[in-house]
């Protein structure tokens, strides 16, 4: 049965009713499954019968993992209609929905149709990665005269945050209403000496879906003890719907130096230029144009899978990167207050996964743009540092902006 449960879901529907763009309210606090919480089954009370033009927030369970923690799913739409889905499950974002320039919806994002694929085999689809996001070398780093030694999952190295990440984990949950914004605020706490990582790390990642058709991500965290942080988002695009590979999205970085790496992945610790080189995008380029070049680096990469410098100024926020998908004329922006973007071309996609739909997802059906600080920082003192202290505030936002052309 359908029933309402919630005071932010009807607070969504009075204000459909009366027709807002919009509204403000200050959401009733929602049990975190880490404090046990016991709701009923079935929690799904979307407004359904209201047009657009408003905000809209749906919350329904999704599953269970196998120790029993329920899994919450969020459907955000904004006042034009995008909609994003996003579980308490790796704080993953399950699918997201925009127009194509004839405003035909599609779900732009790879993924599955149900938890327990997500828990069975995910190449990180949609996740927030942490507590670092991609590589540290041999699983190792020396901090404060203090060596530590991190879970290595990915040959001899760690990856994302190692065997457990944040990818893995279920976050705690809290409706969000701005006046141009729905979203929800998920909550972790990484306890200390988690998968090798000094301090109690609380990180919150706020998903916002704003009526500028941006999706939003505010990252925040505080710990105990220092310790790096890095987080990012593992969305898995592919604008055109995956329907096909991502080769020709016409692609735009914002670097004129990237982070060259070994075999391995890990960065060298040179800053290179990308003048001259199939990793210039500073004009926008297809993606496919130049990638099965004879080029070292996209030989150890099995394609684009490195960490470009990002021209910024100053702190704030910064456009990373612009794809435009051609045959749709979908666009996507992307700024963000971090120094680096990893940019991945779905290399290791190889038609084994079956996804939403059935779709089959086949070598580069997906690619990736996590902003982020250089892989290995922690290792690698020239780079900008990733290390939190007891008292500081980690804080930093990425927005990933939709349009069409
Ligand atoms: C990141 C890494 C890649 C790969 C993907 C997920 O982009 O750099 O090597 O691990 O995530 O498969």
């Amino acid at each position: 049965m359908v029933k309402i449960t919630s005071r932010f879901i009807r607070v969504g529907l009075v204000a459909a009713m009366l027709g807002f763009s919009g509204c403000r309210s200050e959401p009733q606090k929602r049990t975190t499954p880490e404090a046990g919480a016991s709701e009923s089954k079935d929690q799904r009370a979307a407004p359904t019968d209201v047009g657009l033009s408003v905000l809209k927030s749906d919350v329904k369970t999704f599953g269970e993992t196998a120790d029993g923690r329920q899994v919450r799913l969020y459907s955000l739409q904004n006042a034009n209609g995008l909609k994003a889905d996003i579980m308490t499950y790796g704080a993953i974002v399950v699918s997201l929905q925009t127009p194509d320039r004839d405003g035909r919806m599609d779900d732009i994002v790879l993924g599955y149709d149900n938890l327990q694929d997500y828990i069975k085999n995910s190449p990180y689809f949609g996740a927030i990665v942490g507590r670092y996001g991609n590589r540290i070398a041999k699983g190792k780093f020396t901090l404060d005269g203090a060596e530590y030694t991190l879970a290595t999952n990915n040959n001899a190295n760690h990856l994302h945050g190692g065997v457990k990440g944040f990818d893995k984990v279920v976050w705690g949950d809290d409706p969000v209403w701005k006046d141009d914004a729905v979203g929800v605020k998920l909550s972790y706490l990484s306890k200390d000496g988690e998968e090798g990582y000094p301090g109690n790390l609380k990180a919150t990642v706020t998903y916002l879906l704003t009526n500028k058709n941006e999706l939003r991500i505010e990252y925040e965290a505080t710990t105990d003890k220092a310790t790096p942080v890095n987080l990012t988002h593992h969305g898995y695009f592919n604008l055109a719907g995956a329907e096909s590979d991502i080769l020709g999205h016409v692609l735009m970085l914002n670097a004129d130096r990237f982070t060259p790496v070994d075999e391995g992945l890990i960065p060298t610790g040179e800053l290179t230029p990308v003048k001259g080189t199939p990793m210039d995008f500073l004009k926008p380029t297809p993606i496919g144009a130049r990638i099965n070049e004879t080029y070292e680096q996209l030989k150890f990469g099995g394609g684009y899978d490195h960490n470009w410098v990002l021209n910024k100024r100053g702190k704030g926020m910064t456009l990373a990167a612009r794809v435009y998908e051609p045959t749709t004329g979908r666009v996507m922006e992307i700024r963000t207050m971090e120094p680096g973007i990893q940019f991945y071309s779905g290399n290791f996609l190889d038609g084994t996964i079956t996804g939403k739909e059935g779709k089959v997802y086949k070598h580069r059906w997906g690619f990736c743009v996590e902003t982020q600080h250089y892989p290995d920082s922690p290792n690698k003192p020239d780079f900008p540092s990733t290390i939190l202290r007891p008292g500081e505030k980690y804080e930093t936002v990425t927005t990933y902006r939709f349009s069409t052309k």
